[in-house]
């Protein structure tokens, strides 16, 4: 199965490092499992007042329960129409002390600005981290990235100036999280040029 179409409005470099790239990235809709999401939050001890991004947010699941469950302001970005309807209405269905905690953007993942978040959540294919360096570079240094179902192989690492710390599973590992910082600059690739 074909899971993304690139389509790019122009030319950009290897892995799009220009902030002001304008990519349409268009993975099908699959919802992380709700277990999955309280056992990450849940193991990384988040406290109250953190700010999550959901980038790619679908139904809004990943951004209520951060929200209602946990206390943390939630962020998030779609750029599929049918779902931000979707969103908008779990959104609703919120009391309104959390609606307020939530933000919801119809808009591209990759102009997003993670300058202010704690935790950002990306459940994306293989193929879309080289995509994600440019927004990963907005994010602070002790930002935790938390990536569902895949890991990127060991160049595109580099390039994200990430290193995994952990892996949170559930289901006898059929489901699971890498969870990720940024590198120390003098260890970065990105950083140094390697
Ligand atoms: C695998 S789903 C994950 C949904 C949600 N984060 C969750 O874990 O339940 C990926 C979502 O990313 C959205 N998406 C794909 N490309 C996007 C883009 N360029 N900007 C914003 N959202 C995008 C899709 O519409 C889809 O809802």
């Amino acid at each position: 199965m074909k899971w993304i179409k690139i389509r790019r409005n122009r030319k950009i470099n290897q892995y799009g490092s220009s902030r002001k790239i304008f990519s349409q990235l268009l993975l099908p809709y699959n919802p992380t499992p709700e277990d999955l999401i309280r056992t990450v939050l849940h193991e990384l001890t988040v406290k109250k007042g953190q700010v999550l991004y959901d980038l790619g947010c679908g139904d809004g699941r990943v951004l209520r329960i951060a929200a209602e469950e946990f206390g943390l302001h939630a962020v998030g970005y779609e750029i599929d129409t049918t779902r931000i309807q979707v969103c908008r209405e779990t959104l609703r269905s919120l009391p309104l002390k959390i609606q307020k905690k939530i933000r919801i953007f119809e808009q591209d993942l990759f102009t997003a600005d993670l300058n202010k978040a704690d935790l950002v959540y990306i459940y994306g294919l293989p193929d879309v981290f080289p995509y994600l360096v440019h927004v990963i570079q907005t994010c602070q240094p002790d930002t935790i990235l938390i990536l569902v179902l895949y890991e990127p192989g060991e160049t595109v690492k580099r390039e994200m100036g990430i290193v995994i710390e952990r892996k949170i599973s559930i289901r006898n590992a059929s489901w699971f999280a890498y969870i990720a910082k940024k590198m120390e600059k003098e260890n970065s690739g990105a950083a140094t040029g390697i």
